[in-house]
């Protein structure tokens, strides 16, 4: 049998995380404002998303209030958005085990210079920069 040892090496890294390319999920605050989330952990089958999102974040609590939400995927050229926006939660304060790597910020879209327009099928916004934004309601 062959072996790769010469090239492999066994490794247990802290975080293990690979899959899609990162989406912006807006989502509906109580205040009528759309937040937006960078996701990654996002795949769509069919008519279905599944989205990883973490339970303590504004987007989780959102979907709970208002069940509709807009998939926006950005382009390369928003990368800097998405670096921008990465830092923050719209969880006010914020969650003590995110409080070393984030800030509150209630206004991504400013941070991010991205635009706010009216959805056709659901409450939040979508982001008009994004060239594909798919609107989805249970
Ligand atoms: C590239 C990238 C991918 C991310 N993927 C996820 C994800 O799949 N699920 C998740 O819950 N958070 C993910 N995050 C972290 C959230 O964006 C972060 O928790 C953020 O504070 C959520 O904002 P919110 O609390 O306003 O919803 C990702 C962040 C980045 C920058």
């Amino acid at each position: 049998m062959q072996t790769h040892e010469a090239t492999h090496t066994v490794i247990t890294p802290s975080v293990l995380y690979f899959g899609t390319p990162v989406g912006l999920i807006s989502t509906l605050n109580r205040d009528g404002t759309t937040n937006l989330s960078p996701v990654s952990s996002l795949f769509a089958l069919g008519q279905r998303y599944a989205v990883g999102l973490g339970a303590g974040g504004q987007a989780a609590a959102n979907l709970i209030d208002c069940p509709e939400l807009v998939v926006n995927l950005p382009d390369a050229e928003l990368a800097g958005a998405i670096e921008e926006i990465a830092p923050t939660t719209g969880v006010d304060p914020v969650p003590q085990h995110k409080a070393a790597r984030y800030r509150f910020e209630p206004d991504k879209w400013t941070l991010g210079g991205l635009t706010p327009l009216s959805s056709e099928l659901v409450r939040p916004d979508r982001v008009m920069e994004c060239p594909i934004q798919l609107g989805r309601v249970p």
